[in-house]
């Protein structure tokens, strides 16, 4: 591991003590070790993509009351002393500024690479197994309903359905989850995609059928 990798590490480590367990260093870690298997497969950046899986949630403006600007001057501030290059810099802070599934309709096109790839693995940790756990645990965090019998999810929902089912925990997964696979970017991302997606599917079916004792 080159030292700026290293020095990274420390001070994310350091910033996302007492974080929530969706956004925690496992799930940084988790990011950056799916960010360096997806980037294997294509001609990237490796120190940018590495640099921006490893930052990306410290740009989040939940944790910032809203001000994602503090976050990215924080980056820049710890990058500059690393002595990192200012392309170098600037390519990252560009990457954890546009990364979110939230800002999805206003990221320019051409996205670079680097940040298709760190997008890939971000939002492959939102499906699966772990993304079932992630979901249930966020579920539990607000005190939303599990399940509720009267609302049958489904994908394409119209307004008047989505209003109804609304803050299940189960509705995530209608709502974003299932549709994930969909916006993936570089073919290993697919590939990984396929199998959790495949898997959440087999939970939802598990689900209904244990729910209705059937
Ligand atoms: P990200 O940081 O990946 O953009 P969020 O901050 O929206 O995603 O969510 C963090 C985790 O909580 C994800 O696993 C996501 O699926 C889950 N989550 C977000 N909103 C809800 C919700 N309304 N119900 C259940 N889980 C949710
Ligand atoms: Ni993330």
């Amino acid at each position: 591991m080159n030292n700026l990798i290293e020095s990274t590490v420390e001070f994310v480590k350091e910033k996302l003590k007492g974080a929530e367990a969706g956004h925690d260093w496992f799930h940084i870690e988790r990011v950056w070790k799916l960010s360096k298997k997806i980037a294997e497969t294509e001609n990237c950046n490796q120190e940018v993509v590495e640099l921006s899986a490893l930052l990306h949630d410290i740009a989040d403006p939940k944790f910032h009351g809203g001000d994602e600007t503090i976050a990215l001057k924080v980056s820049r501030e710890f990058l500059e002393n690393q002595n990192a290059s200012e392309d170098t810099i600037e390519q990252v802070l560009f990457i954890i500024k546009n990364i979110s599934f939230k800002n999805r309709g206003e990221v320019p096109q051409n996205l670079p690479i680097e940040l298709k790839v760190v997008q890939d693995a971000d939002r492959l940790d939102a499906i699966g197994a772990i993304g079932v756990a992630r979901t249930f645990n966020f579920g539990g965090f607000k005190n939303n309903l599990m399940y509720h019998p009267d609302i049958e999810p489904k994908l394409n929902m119209s307004k008047e359905e989505y209003k109804k089912s609304d803050g299940t925990t189960i509705n995530h997964f209608y709502e974003k989850l299932l549709l994930l696979k969909g916006f993936m970017n570089t073919e290993k991302g697919k590939e990984i995609a396929e199998e959790r997606h495949n898997f959440m599917l087999q939970f939802l079916d598990q689900f209904y059928k244990e729910w209705n004792v059937s």
